[in-house]
């Protein structure tokens, strides 16, 4: 009896892996997924991707080396980095994205409100690392600990900006 069951089991244990495998293949294989841009991502996959990409960044940021608060000059440096390499995709307090970053899939997310949600330890491994088969770029291999730090002290202070604040920081920090 409890042989027949053990089997049994076994039995259905594999059975199940053989069709999730199955069900993977087909999806990639037949072409069945819609790939484009133009379409939005179906709630399941939004969801799938939200939530492996909140718990993947959680669990590996860390804030060694970060200040306890971020002082003024700092937030200015990041400012204008920003305004280089990050308004055309997430807007800056009161100005728009790019029309051409509304396309993209997932679409930015204007960070005035977005990086609330976020610590800057978070922010910090965000910007080093990037996010994988999202289009947000890794700035690690291309921007210095400091510019990080800078853009991070930036990007947390988001928030609470307002237009005025961000053309003061922007214009503080031209050289
Ligand atoms: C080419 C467009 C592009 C550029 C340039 C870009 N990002 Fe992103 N970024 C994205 C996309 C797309 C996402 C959404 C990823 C997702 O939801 O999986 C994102 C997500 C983020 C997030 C997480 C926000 C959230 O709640 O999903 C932060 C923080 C961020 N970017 C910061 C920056 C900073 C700082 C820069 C500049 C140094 C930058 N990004 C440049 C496209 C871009």
């Amino acid at each position: 009896m409890t042989k027949t069951f053990g089997a049994g089991l076994a039995l259905g244990i594999i059975g199940t892996i053989l069709l999730a495998v199955a069900g993977w293949l087909t999806v990639a294989y037949s072409g069945a997924y819609n790939v484009a841009a133009s379409d939005r991502h179906a709630d399941a996959v939004r969801w799938t991707l939200d939530t492996t990409m909140h718990r993947s960044v959680a669990s590996r940021a860390d804030g060694a080396g970060l200040p306890e608060s971020f002082p003024e000059d700092l937030v200015a440096e990041g400012a204008q980095h920003y305004a280089h390499s990050c308004a055309h995709c997430h807007g800056t307090p009161g100005g728009d994205p790019a029309d051409w970053s509304r396309g993209m899939r997932p679409e930015p997310p204007q960070l005035t409100e977005a990086a609330g949600g976020w610590s800057p330890a978070e922010i910090r491994w965000i910007i080093t690392n990037g996010i994988g088969m999202s289009g947000m770029p890794a700035f690690g291999p291309t921007h210095a600990p400091g510019e990080i730090v800078a853009l991070t002290a930036f990007v947390t202070s988001l928030p609470g900006l307002t237009a005025e604040d961000y053309a003061r920081l922007s214009d503080a920090a031209d050289p």
